[in-house]
């Protein structure tokens, strides 16, 4: 089972920039970059510096407080000190509305 958090219209969220969503346990950074919409946690796993105020370059935010790059599609940093994926989050995008998409499994991360 599933949850389904409405996030607005595609064109509604910010681009280059993420906005952060908490939904219980989840604390959940979203990213539009051009009609695309992502979502990672928003944890860094280094030192839990909040990825929604890192700075987007392409697909990978930087982390504000040490630096290290996480790509949006995997979670995974491209440079240390993070040696640890972040959680991905399923985006679905029903006209111009995005959701974000939470599974049972991720409950807890
Ligand atoms: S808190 Fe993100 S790299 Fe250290």
């Amino acid at each position: 089972m599933s949850e389904r958090i409405t996030l607005g219209s595609v064109a509604g969220l910010p681009e280059g920039r993420g906005i952060r969503v908490d939904y219980g346990e989840h604390r959940v950074a979203v990213f539009r970059v051009g009609d695309s919409v992502y979502a990672i946690g928003d944890r860094c796993s280094h030192a839990e510096a909040s990825l929604a105020e890192g700075e987007l370059f392409d697909l990978d935010v930087e982390c504000p407080r040490h630096g290290s790059e996480f790509n949006l599609e995997t979670g995974k940093p491209a440079s240390f000190p993070a040696t640890k994926p972040v959680p991905v989050y399923d985006v679905e995008v029903e006209g111009d509305e995005a959701f974000l998409v939470i599974e049972d499994e991720e409950a807890t991360q």
